[in-house]
């Protein structure tokens, strides 16, 4: 590439952020007994069910960082910021734009390596939840109409991608995918090419040879399949109290994919996805417990509070 062309390009998200601090940050937080974040330096954008989103710096975000489950070595480390490119690589050649987004990581000590997905932080009216909730509910809407085509343009029994509204975001006219934490490549026995034992770790030890065997092959690789995807971004529209865009969603949905998407259909993923997602928190919630009154440990992770299913 031409070097004047190369200059022109934006910097990378990292450029000035110093991850030592933030992971500092999230380590006080983690060592507070309470589970308010914010007053300890932490500014928490989102509560995903495995990364943790912090705003920094915390007076005035610039940068999204997303902390990944700790890594035990480089080596594996290394291996994830490799699928996390080709992924990204992967998604803009099949038309979906990703946020601007960087992996960086910062030593965590005893050769662990704590790793970070980070991106420009994006105006919260231009996230996709908010974006519909600012207008009327319209089949036409272009981020109904962008999405639902992303997910045809990129999902194939290889590739999957998570579609729900709250991983978009949209502005000038542009749509633009954000939740790239979870590279969803699968070989072709249809087994995902991520160390899937390493978001695992988000689980209770004791049940995560059941999750990793029953639960977690199960619910990523069912992102392969478009109309599953589209069912779980209808679905979802719920749970962003955003019911009243489900119908015009089928409606673009359903231009799409065959058979018919239906309202039951709709309503029944969404009792129990909701089961799902509730009993894996408070899985969690049980480990914390454990892990901090029984073994006297910090727990690694930050968990949301109440979440309206
Ligand atoms: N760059 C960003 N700027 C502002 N807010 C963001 C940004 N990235 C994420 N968020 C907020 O955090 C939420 C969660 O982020 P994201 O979807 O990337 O992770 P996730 O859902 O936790 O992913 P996973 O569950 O796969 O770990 C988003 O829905 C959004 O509200
Ligand atoms: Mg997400």
């Amino acid at each position: 590439m031409p070097e004047d062309q190369e200059s022109a390009e934006p910097a990378s998200p990292l450029a000035g952020v110093d991850l030592a601090a933030v992971e500092a940050a999230v380590l006080r937080a983690l060592a507070a007994p309470s589970d308010a974040p914010e007053g300890l330096g932490l500014r928490v954008l989102g509560y995903g069910e495995i990364s943790l989103v912090v705003g920094w710096p915390d007076s005035r975000p610039e940068v999204a960082c997303k902390r990944l489950p700790v890594f035990p070595s480089e080596a594996a480390a290394q291996r994830y910021s490799e699928r996390f490119s080709n992924y990204l690589e992967l998604l803009a050649q099949r038309g979906v734009q990703p946020v601007r987004s960087a992996f960086g990581t910062v030593d965590a000590g005893g050769g662990r390596v704590a790793g970070y997905v980070v991106q420009p932080v994006l105006d919260s009216g231009e996230l996709g939840p908010n974006v519909l909730r600012a207008a009327k509910p319209d089949a036409a809407h272009p981020v109904l109409t962008s999405v639902v085509e992303s997910v045809s343009g990129v999902v194939d029994d290889r590739t999957g991608l998570d579609a729900q509204l709250s991983n978009w975001a949209y502005g000038d006219g542009a749509l633009r995918y954000l939740d790239v934490t979870t590279p969803m490549c699968f070989d072709e026995d249809g087994r995902i090419e991520l160390d899937i034992e390493l978001f695992l770790a988000a689980y209770p030890w004791a049940l995560r040879g059941v999750i990793g065997r029953f639960v977690a092959p199960g619910v990523i690789s069912a992102y392969r399949d478009p109309r599953h995807v589209l069912i779980d971004l209808a679905a979802n529209l719920q749970k962003e109290g955003l019911s009243e865009w489900i119908p015009p969603a089928l409606e673009v949905i359903n231009a799409q994919v065959s058979p018919t998407v239906t309202p039951e259909e709709v309503e029944r993923y969404y009792r129990s996805d909701a089961r799902l997602w509730e009993a894996m928190l408070k899985l969690r919630r049980a480990d914390r417990w454990w892990q901090r009154r029984v073994r006297r440990r910090d727990y690694p992770f930050l968990l949301p509070g109440h979440i309206d299913r």
